[in-house]
């Protein structure tokens, strides 16, 4: 039975996507099975993983017209991808008059659990109805964070969502784990962040780093994931720890 695992964090542009496909490339490696859906409109989890964002059929159909998800899903070397596009930004809107609108996405994966053994949800950064269905639907979530002045702004809005979200439709949710991302060794307020962050959390907060490094950051515009499109580079490797350490972690923790 699959783990549903949503990465969340409604501050834009911190390494949910990035982070999300290259886990999901790192767990497939090692020979799990593992469905990445993107519940972004921006479709750059699709994109990432060499899926066509441009699919007949998609994230949007499955929520909006009911449409079997399987019908949906597409198979890449990387892992198997439920795609998405611009038209899903239509469903955050299509969406608010459903019965149970938290719940559709929830509904639509529950049958997929027996065919996997991890699915990975991308959220948009927004804390707006994709989110919150995304967070209906997982077991945990992961929270990637980038080491800036700013990182912890935003989290406390995140944390009270997460406890709306599990004293209302999901209250077996728990955080799987905090990633830092984009990790900049020289800068010296990146460690004082780190640290911060690490009082929040304790042994929530995953040991391996995800470094700055450029590959990671060029891989997406050849569809690839970073341990497909530069095996050997410091991006792949820190990927393949998380990996590691992702089928370890057992420090969920209570919201
Ligand atoms: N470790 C890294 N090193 C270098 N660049 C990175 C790294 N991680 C992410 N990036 C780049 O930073 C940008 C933002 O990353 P990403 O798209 O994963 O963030 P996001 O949180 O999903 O953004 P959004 O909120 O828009 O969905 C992208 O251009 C990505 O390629
Ligand atoms: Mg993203």
């Amino acid at each position: 039975m699959a783990r549903i695992v949503c990465f969340a964090n409604q501050k834009g542009g911190v390494g949910k996507t990035t982070t999300c496909v290259n886990l999901c490339a790192a767990v497939k490696e090692k020979r799990r099975k593992i469905l990445l859906v993107d519940a972004d409109p921006q479709g750059n989890a699709t994109t990432g993983m060499g899926a066509d964002k441009h699919a007949d059929v998609t994230l949007y159909d499955v929520l909006i017209r009911g449409t079997d998800p399987k019908e949906a899903i597409v198979t890449t070397k990387y892992g198997d991808v439920l795609p998405s596009n611009l038209e899903l930004s239509g469903a955050a809107v299509e969406l608010v008059d459903a019965p149970e609108r938290e719940k559709v996405l929830k509904k639509a994966l529950e049958p997929l659990r027996e065919s996997y053994d991890y699915i990975f949800i991308d959220c948009p950064p927004s804390l707006g109805l994709l989110t919150l269905n995304a967070l209906a639907a997982a077991d945990t979530v992961l929270i990637p964070m980038q080491c800036e002045f700013y990182a912890m702004e935003g989290l406390a809005d995140l944390m009270t969502s997460m406890r709306l979200t599990k004293n209302s439709i999901n209250p077996n949710l728990q955080i799987e784990g905090i990633v830092l991302t984009m990790y900049d060794r020289r800068l010296s307020f990146a460690g004082q962040v780190a640290n911060e962050i690490r009082q929040y959390f304790g042994k929530a907060l995953y040991k391996t780093v995800i470094p700055r490094n450029v590959r990671i950051a060029e891989a997406p515009s050849h569809g690839k994931p970073v341990s497909a499109y530069s095996r050997l580079s410091r991006g792949a490797e820190a990927y393949d720890l998380l990996a590691i350490e992702f089928f370890r972690h057992n420090h969920t923790i209570d919201i």
